[in-house]
């Protein structure tokens, strides 16, 4: 459109001296009056609306009249102060051209409260309502808060490839990517799917995380990160699992696990802190309609430094607390959600990384502690969320790299090039993951990580 155009974001800053302006967004509320009709208007880059005041004296004032909720209008008129409470200033309008109708009674977005579930229905619309405006301005913030972060701090930017060979968790979560004709298969003289005759001359998969190839960057670059959709096919149906996420994955050469742990929480101090000075408006709707205590909680955890306590700690203070849990505490036992809860919201009320965990139940990239029992690992985690990140000093020895890959059935000649790092010029490295999506949940309070993206992929899910 021609017309410059004013975001309501910017009108609302302005005071209503009576300059001319126009307003475009989406109809939210239709009130029609004895001598003039009250709209309140949204244009996503904000989440206040704009009141319009319409009246008889408008050409088409009856369209106006008949213009159903959701439907979008540009309105040319005249800021000026409100005499009605509710609103500090108004846009008298001068003209309203409706430039997409809606039919009221067909608009799937009422003007009252939708559940979730629903709206996850209807996610092609969502982004109209409220609470779904404010969690993905809070996404976008977050997003461009972790380039600042990392960017102010020296890091370079890298992009890791999607399409990948390696399996880098070892989970066996990756999705298969292929060309073959699924119901003609090649396959060798010993009856085995002949790979060899696929796209890439090799079996090949969506990546499940960046990690490796962002190793190989930090040992030239020095500190690096990537920040790029990653992929699991783990069928777990929970309320924070995806099957397409995106992970911020910072990787630092010359470094241990104690400074990344360092990094790890003052990245994490470097969102929340952004969300609560730049989204007080956005905070302030989520407090008050989707999370009691956000706020607060996020205040708590820029306030405070986070409780950090070894694996063997853990187990000892869960045993020691007299507490039933469903899963036993022993020793190799994964953390399961009950166990997080209990330690972020009841034991230490707050953020806690969790480090040095038995080398059995992690990767094989993780460095072998002197006890030769534990890995140099460390997870954080959230009061809500649970694990927000995953991390780990890597394993930088030549010789007990080659035995972990040997122990984990890898084979030496599909990481040749991972092994060279550590043949020529290794060094002490250290990163992370971070789970963006559960880093938008512990934002925005949202319940669910399908609400802190803004079309999920999760088992037997790919609308949109
Ligand atoms: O703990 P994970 O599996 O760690 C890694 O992938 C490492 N390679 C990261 C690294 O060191 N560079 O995953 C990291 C984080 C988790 O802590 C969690 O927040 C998130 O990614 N995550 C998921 N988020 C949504 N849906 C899933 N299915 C997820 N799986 C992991
Ligand atoms: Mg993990």
């Amino acid at each position: 459109m021609s017309i410059r155009r004013t975001k309501i974001r910017e009108a609302l800053d302005k005071d209503g001296d009576g300059a001319e302006m126009t307003l475009m967004g989406w109809v939210r509320n239709i009130r029609p009056q004895k001598n003039r009709t009250f709209i309140h208007l949204n244009d996503g880059s904000t989440i206040q609306h704009a009141q319009v005041v319409a009246d008889p004296s408008l050409d088409n004032y009856e369209a106006v009249l008949r213009m159903g909720v959701g439907s979008s209008v540009a309105v040319q008129g005249r800021w000026v102060e409100s005499a009605g409470r509710g609103q500090k200033s108004e846009l008298i309008a001068d003209r309203i051209v409706i430039v997409g109708e809606a039919d009221a009674e067909k608009y799937p977005l009422q003007p009252k409260r939708h559940s979730f579930e629903f709206l996850r229905e209807i996610a092609h619309l969502r982004t109209r309502t409220n609470t779904f405006g404010a969690v993905f301005r809070i996404r976008g913030a977050l997003a461009r808060a972790t380039h600042d972060f990392f960017g102010d701090r020296g890091f370079v930017y890298v992009h890791s490839p999607i399409l990948t060979g390696s399996d880098c968790e070892g989970a066996g979560e990756m999705f298969q990517v292929t060309t073959m004709d699924l119901a003609a298969v090649p396959k060798t003289p010993a009856g085995q799917v002949d790979f060899g005759r696929d796209f890439f001359g090799k079996q090949a998969g969506l990546t499940v995380s960046g990690q490796l190839e962002a190793e190989l960057m930090a040992l030239g670059l020095g500190d690096v990160y990537t920040f790029g959709p990653t992929f699991r096919a783990e069928n777990s149906n929970t309320a924070r699992h995806l099957s397409e996420f995106w992970m911020v994955e910072p990787e630092m050469a010359f470094c241990d696990l104690e400074d990344d742990i360092d990094l790890a929480e003052d990245y994490l101090r470097a969102l929340v802190s952004d969300v609560l000075h730049h989204h007080e408006d956005d905070l302030a709707f989520l407090e008050k309609n989707v999370s009691k205590g956000l706020v607060a909680e996020l205040e708590r955890c820029v306030d405070r430094r986070f409780a950090r306590v070894s694996y063997q700690d853990v187990l000892r203070i869960m045993e020691s607390s007299g507490r039933r849990f469903e899963f036993p505490v022993t020793w190799g036992m994964d953390l399961q959600t009950e166990h997080e809860r209990f330690l972020c919201e009841e034991h230490f009320k707050g953020p806690v990384v969790v480090y040095n965990y038995p080398k059995e139940s992690k990767a094989f990239y993780m460095r072998v502690n002197d006890d030769d029992k534990t890995v140099a690992a460390m997870d954080v985690l959230l009061p809500r969320v649970g694990e927000i990140i995953g991390g780990s000093q890597r394993e930088e020895r030549y010789d007990v790299l080659e035995r972990r890959m040997a122990e984990f059935g890898l084979s030496q000649d599909d990481y040749r090039w991972y092994l060279d790092t550590r043949r020529f010029g290794t060094v002490p490295h250290a990163g992370f993951g971070l789970g963006f999506g559960r880093a938008v949940q512990y934002a925005t309070g949202m319940a669910n990580i399908r609400d802190a993206v803004p079309f999920p992929r999760a088992p037997r899910n790919l609308e949109f």
